[in-house]
């Protein structure tokens, strides 16, 4: 095997979220910059930077532009649909990517948030490869790696006292959603208003922007939304209200929420917003579901339930439980919701039915207990959030000294940019959300397209994940090409 090098142990612990944020404050600034006009990129500056792409990613452009005759769209993922083309990766290490035409990127994308160690960490990847000699991907049988993840999670995770692994954060919230209702008899889910919770037809609804309810859900039976209900972010007033009425329809089986507020803390929660909900469920007799697909583990170990010391009933995981290896996915909790899952196998209670054929193989598992055992020995989370703290400080600064309105904030690893503020925008004034979110969803693709010819990559121009990886010097050199950028708008 080869020598693997692994980072030196952190030697002083660094707290994944060094200081939650002044969320009252965070809103004042995203409300000021949406009510002002853009302030998008020169168009002679977007010119150039758009250059780049015709002359540097000739390759990326003509596999993209073939793959739209095979596969539809030419890419497959959300996150991959880039301005003006997709571009094709072909390397990925610890903080960079590189692509097709060998351009060298840092990466902020962090496949989606799950790689807190970094891309493709060796100490992890030997493993597996030992793993896949041994005993290959999957068997359909039972590996010990199935037990060992489950332990290691509960060990972080007190509240998540059995655990189901599955394929991914789709099919973990369909289960979560499943087991709450067959477990208190009751049948509305309520969401946050711009929430995602995976593409289920349950779950689309209300999506990206508040109060939109059904507006993307074409293809989807009416029936298939007609328990799901939506409330305003952090309004628990109006949470109440629909609770309430739902005594008289039904009931509430379960609220389900990021805890750092929706779309991961695009629209941040007051910190003790996870606590007031808890209490509230309590009360109606619902059950709380933490959506932790990007939290788990980026927030440390004990995930944002750990952070806000809350206690949900069940907790979705997605991308994070492997590490960034496929098939990952899984829902934890309360004994006695998650026996439903054994129901019909133990013989015992009603069942909520959950299958997948892949679901728990070795690969998926071992990545997952191998990943969190590296974030252990390293402390990733701490030292992914002290990257994170570095970036939102320097943004900060950069935005000051350009008099930009540009708000930036951060959730430890987790570093928001709004420049275009276009997932503020919300159905309370439909007349702007119909004429604006066109042009503020360009803006944010071309801010997108010019970090990219920046050598950045981030999530949808405006979300940045970072990682173990993320030394000083990186994040320096990436706050110098966004200075960059930042000085071209106008
Ligand atoms: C918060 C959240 N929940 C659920 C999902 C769905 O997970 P998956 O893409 O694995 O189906 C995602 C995916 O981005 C997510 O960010």
């Amino acid at each position: 095997m080869e020598q693997v090098l692994t980072p030196a142990v952190s030697t002083t612990p660094h707290p994944a979220i060094s200081k939650w944020h002044d969320t009252a404050d965070i809103y004042t600034r995203l409300g000021q910059l949406v009510k002002q006009p853009m302030r998008q990129i020169r168009r002679d500056k977007m010119a150039e930077f758009l250059k780049y792409f015709d002359e540097k990613c000739q390759r990326s452009k003509a596999l993209t532009d073939e793959a739209k005759q095979y596969i539809p769209g030419g890419v497959q993922h959300n996150l991959a649909f880039n301005y003006p083309f997709p571009i094709a990766i072909r390397n990925a290490d610890g903080a960079y990517l590189w692509d097709e035409d060998d351009n060298r990127y840092i990466d902020f994308l962090q496949a989606g948030g799950p790689t807190i160690l970094g891309s493709n960490y060796p100490a992890v990847r030997e493993k597996l490869i030992d793993l896949i000699r041994e005993c290959s991907p999957v068997t359909g049988l039972f590996h010990e790696y199935e037990l060992k993840l489950a332990k290691k999670i509960n060990q972080h995770m007190p509240a998540v006292e059995m655990f189901r692994m599955l394929g991914s954060g789709t099919e973990a919230v369909m289960a979560a959603i499943r087991a709450a209702r067959v477990h208190t008899g009751k049948q509305k889910i309520i969401k946050v208003g711009g929430a995602y919770h995976g593409w289920s037809d349950q779950m689309v609804y209300g999506l990206h922007i508040p109060g939109t309810g059904r507006h993307e859900a074409t293809g989807i039976p009416k029936s298939a939304t007609e328990h799901t209900q939506e409330f305003y972010p952090n309004n628990l007033d109006q949470l109440r209200r629909i609770m309430t009425l739902n005594r008289l329809r039904g009931g509430t089986a379960a609220v389900i929420v990021e805890p750092v507020g929706p779309e991961s803390g695009t629209r941040p929660v007051e910190f003790d917003f996870n606590r007031r909900l808890r209490e509230l469920c309590d009360e109606f007799g619902a059950l709380l579901i933490f959506d932790e697909v990007v939290t788990g583990f980026r927030l440390g170990l004990g995930g944002a339930q750990g952070y806000f010391g809350v206690r949900p009933d069940l907790t979705v995981f997605g991308k994070c439980i492997t590490g960034g290896y496929p098939m990952a996915g899984g829902v934890g909790g309360k004994k006695e919701i998650m026996l439903h899952f054994a129901a019909g196998i133990s013989g015992t209670g009603e069942r909520a039915y959950v299958g997948g054929t892949l679901s728990a193989n070795p690969l998926s598992c071992a990545a997952g207990y191998f990943a969190i055992e590296e974030m252990e020995r390293t402390n990733a989370a701490g030292l992914a959030g002290r990257a994170g703290d570095r970036l939102r400080q320097g943004l900060e600064d950069i935005i000051q000294r350009l008099g930009l309105p540009f708000v930036t904030y951060n959730q430890g690893s987790i570093v928001h940019l709004e420049t275009s503020a276009v997932m503020l925008l919300d159905f309370k004034n439909p007349i702007r959300l119909m004429r604006e979110v066109k042009p503020r969803k360009h803006m944010m693709e071309e801010m997108g397209a010019a970090f990219m010819a920046q050598g950045i990559i981030t999530l949808a121009g405006s979300r940045l994940y970072t990682s173990m990886a993320d030394t000083d010097d990186v994040i320096d050199d990436a706050l110098n090409r966004f200075e960059y950028v930042l000085s071209c708008c106008v």
